[in-house]
């Protein structure tokens, strides 16, 4: 599977289409044309907490770190010009199975780690795209990495950030925090998952077939079965590195929540669960007829579903979001620790100004009708992104007061503001057929555009 490094085209990156008067990307210049990082996705995948599902709260590290993954601004060289994050391609913790980047993606959903565009150190001259895995129920997961190799989260995570994206080495309180949001990132819930693992509810012939096959020993070597690995009352992980004829050792994959998880296997070389089982079922000759390799397939489709695993991006959610930010202030300004606060600060600016564009201006040609209610939903968001601005502006200069007193300004308006949103929300980027319709317009520029820098 192994291939020599195609030649990165260096093309001109189009950020802006003043012709229908939308930008694309904005400041992702430094990627090749034809990267998608996942932005024209209107369902996102849905987020729980650990701390939360217990009944409890996110703690402040928890919420610190969230803040941080959020943060192009960890990461250096192209990864953080580009406004990239963790949370670009671990999407609200989960996976993305649209990120791509064209000579370093196969397909999409995957990515060569060791390439000399985020870190030219890395770089070992061969194209060998990983994918996206999620991170939901990662503290279950170890050892990390898909070779598993290694067994700290911590490591793996400081990692990530100096060496795969050549960021400034991080203060042990972010790493912390970045570490303690990881582990506090829950599997949404699946309701036909009992104890052990076992399936409950309504189980169908299927699905108990299923079951019974994942179960049984493989009949060449009795040693093994689906669930030897794939332990059931172990999230369906083994903790152990593997070789099931993929082309090395690699870790066993959780099999909770892998419904959102495709493509499958180390480097995305398999769409769907039937590929997967044909692939077993070849590899260690298991001799299933189109029957069982079905009836396991539907087991794994029960074993591997969730709660509402994604759902439809909306002001609601994008406000939860921000508002629990915030709350890393009220422990950041009072302990008079500016790198924090500022770090808050400089996502939450970020999160409106991109909530600022889901409401796109007159001149987008996209979009028609709520011309007023557009305008009103942005000077809304942007008169946030100035409150947060004097708040910026106070822990520079290290007036703690005032940030504190700022902050409360930016919540008095919060509001209003929401009220402004949801009114315009039918014209904006929040309405599902108003939002494909806008990234398919800008998609068609894009390859205008392609086709002209050629
Ligand atoms: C450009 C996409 C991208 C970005 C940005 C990114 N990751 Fe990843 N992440 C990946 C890929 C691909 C892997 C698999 C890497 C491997 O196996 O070596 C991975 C693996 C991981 C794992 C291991 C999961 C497991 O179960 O083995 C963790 C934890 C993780 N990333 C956290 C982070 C954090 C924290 C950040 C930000 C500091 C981050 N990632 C940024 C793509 C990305
Ligand atoms: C010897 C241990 C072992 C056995 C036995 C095993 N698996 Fe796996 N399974 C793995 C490993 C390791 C991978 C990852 C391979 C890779 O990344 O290249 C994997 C990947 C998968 C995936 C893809 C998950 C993802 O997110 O990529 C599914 C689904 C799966 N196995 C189901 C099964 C089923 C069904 C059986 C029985 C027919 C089975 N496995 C038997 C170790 C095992």
């Amino acid at each position: 599977m192994r291939a020599g490094r195609a030649a990165l085209s260096c093309a001109v990156w189009l950020t802006c289409l003043p012709s229908l008067g939308i930008c694309a990307l904005p400041g992702s210049s430094l990627l090749p044309l034809g990267t998608d990082l996942g932005d024209g996705a209107f369902d996102r995948p849905r987020e729980v907490f650990r701390s939360e599902s217990a009944g409890g709260h996110k703690s402040y590290m928890v919420v610190l770190g969230d803040v941080a993954f959020s943060s192009p601004k960890l990461l250096g060289g192209v990864a953080r010009q580009s406004g990239i994050s963790c949370g670009t391609c671990h999407v609200n913790g989960a996976s993305s199975s649209l990120f791509y980047i064209p000579g370093l993606s196969t397909r999409h959903g995957n990515f060569d780690t060791t390439s000399p565009v985020f870190n030219p150190k890395t770089d070992d001259s061969v194209l060998d795209p990983l994918t996206i895995p999620s991170l939901r129920g990662a503290h279950l997961l170890a050892p990390y990495g898909h070779d598993g190799r290694t067994s700290s989260l911590r490591d793996f995570v400081r990692n990530v950030v100096v060496n795969e994206f050549s960021g400034p080495e991080p203060s042990p309180q972010v790493l912390d925090a970045l570490v303690a949001y990881v582990d506090d990132i829950d599997f949404v819930p699946n309701p036909r998952l009992g104890a052990g693992g076992r399936l409950v509810g309504e189980v169908s012939r299927q699905e108990r077939h299923g079951e019974k096959l994942f179960n049984r020993p493989f009949p060449h070597d009795p040693t093994l079965s689906c669930a030897g690995c794939h332990q059931p009352a172990e999230a369906f992980v083994d903790h152990r590195q593997h070789d099931v004829g993929s082309g090395g050792l690699f870790k066993t994959p959780t099999l909770r929540n892998a419904n959102f998880n495709a493509p499958y296997f180390h480097d995305g070389r398999f769409d769907s669960y039937e590929q997967v089982v044909d692939h077993f079922n070849r590899t260690f000759e298991l001799g299933l007829s189109a029957r069982d390799r079905a009836d396991l397939t539907a087991y794994l489709k029960a074993i591997g579903g969730g709660d509402r695993g994604v759902t439809a991006d909306d002001v609601p959610t994008r406000i939860k979001e921000c508002t629990d930010f915030a709350t890393a202030l009220d422990t950041a300004i009072p302990q008079r620790d500016a790198a924090a606060a500022i770090l808050v600060v400089d996502t939450l600016d970020r999160e409106w100004r991109e909530l600022t564009e889901k409401f796109p201006e007159p001149k987008d040609t996209t979009v028609t009708g709520g011309l007023e209610q557009r305008a009103k939903a942005r000077v809304a968001a942007k008169a946030m992104v100035l409150a947060l601005r004097e708040v910026a502006r106070a822990l520079e200069e290290g007036h703690f007061d005032e940030a504190a007193a700022g902050l409360g300004r930016y919540r008095e308006r919060l509001p209003a503001t929401v009220a402004a949103m949801e009114e315009a929300k039918s014209w904006s980027l929040f309405d599902r057929p108003l939002h494909d319709k806008h990234f398919a317009a800008m998609q068609t520029l894009l390859e205008v555009g392609a086709l002209k820098t050629q």
